[in-house]
């Protein structure tokens, strides 16, 4: 098959994590036969720079005309810090998924047993723990009315959300728990919010026509306890822009470091993949960073190509680095690999070139000797 990709990698460590995400997505063209063409485009910080825009409308033009964008992270250091900034990287990302329609943004949660001993939590509660949060991505908060009032004492963010967007994330967060454990849990704060309430209506009428799923309701305050206290009851969790984005980041602490998450957006024409971390500039050019968010993103683009079996080896080929303790400094801060040493293990492991007489030996040379 043949797929035109759009790679957007941004700023910090994104770089240098895509470019671990394409080796692997070249390694997938070799073994399985197809033919991947990718076009680099430009977004956040690094766009700012170079054409005084977060997001030039090429870049816009070039996703919508794509098959798939795989995106790495936008953010510097230098916007962060200063409040009166006129322009941003989110800038950037946030227009590209309003311009695209990004409605959907996926966010599975998985654990490895092997990094269990990474998580804060009790190995015991952290066993099976298997979830997908199905968060709203073009509305909310994020996407309201913004204004400071001139004499700057006063701001506001407005929080709107209307029937049809409820509707159409809630029709694919039933559909996809109707394929999972036939569980879902809305997330909102309709205790105080007009918005969540809204939410609760529209859920609980959507929730008539699948009936083999189970629906729950939780606030958000008590969502954040439950995931650290008893993440194994939840199977697919709704919820919109603002808490989705807080209650992911929270859920990453489970499987070890945030470095390991990958996620998808889907909307109304080109789908994106991107790993579900920030830009990290502490670590930028370091070659330090985990890049296994990027590249079960990439399994994640290779599912919705419909190529499934492709998906699957980009995903044994993980867990085997991870397994065999092949990991950067997020989970291993003595006993490293480079970001591109484990790129090129799991790129090597999807074309089959590791046996099981693998070289140790060569591989420990790439290990990292700066303790
Ligand atoms: C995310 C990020 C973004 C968000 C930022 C970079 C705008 O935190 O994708 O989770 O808040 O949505
Ligand atoms: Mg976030």
């Amino acid at each position: 098959m043949k797929k035109n990709i759009t790679v957007i990698s941004g700023d910090g460590i994104g770089p240098e994590v895509i470019a671990q995400a394409v080796r692997v997505l070249n390694a997938v063209a070799q073994r399985f036969h197809h033919e991947f063409n990718y076009t680099y485009c430009l977004m956040g910080a690094v766009a700012i720079e170079q054409t005084g825009n977060p997001l030039p409308d090429e870049t816009i033009e070039v996703c919508l005309e794509s098959d798939a964008i795989l995106f790495g992270a936008v953010g510097h250091p230098k916007f962060d810090n200063d409040p009166a900034a006129k322009m941003r990287p989110e800038q950037g990302l946030l227009k590209l998924r309003k311009s695209l329609q990004l409605f959907a943004n996926i966010r599975p949660v998985n654990t490895y047993s092997v990094l269990h001993h990474l998580s804060p939590l009790k190995e015991k509660q952290l066993e099976g723990v298997d979830f997908i949060i199905f968060r709203e991505l073009t509305g909310g908060i994020y996407f309201g009315k913004k204004e400071l009032i001139e004499d700057g004492t006063k701001a506001i963010d407005e929080s709107v959300y209307t029937v049809n967007e409820i509707e159409r994330i809630a029709h694919i967060a039933f559909k996809n728990a109707q394929l999972r454990k036939k569980k879902l849990t809305l997330v909102d704060k309709a205790n105080v919010l007009e918005t969540s309430r809204l939410w609760r209506r529209v859920v609980q009428k959507i929730a008539e026509e699948y009936s083999d799923v189970t629906v729950d309701y939780m606030f958000v305050d008590n969502a954040a306890m439950q995931i650290i206290l008893n993440p194994k009851q939840f199977d697919v969790i709704l919820t919109e822009n603002m808490f989705g984005d807080i209650i992911s980041d929270e859920a990453s602490v489970l499987s070890g470091s945030i470095g390991m998450l990958p996620s998808a957006s889907y909307g109304v024409c080109t789908a994106l993949f991107e790993p579900i971390h920030g830009s990290y500039p502490q670590a930028a050019g370091k070659d330090i960073a985990n890049p296994i968010g990027s590249i079960l993103s990439v399994a994640m683009m290779l599912d919705y190509f419909q190529m499934h079996e492709e998906a699957a080896r980009v995903r044994q080929g993980v867990t085997w680095t991870l397994q065999n303790k092949f990991v950067t400094k997020d989970i291993d801060p003595i006993n490293f690999y480079f970001t591109t040493t484990v790129g090129e293990l799991i790129s090597d492991y999807v074309i089959n070139k590791i046996t099981d007489e693998i070289n140790h030996e060569n591989i420990e040379l790439r290990k990292s000797t700066i303790i």
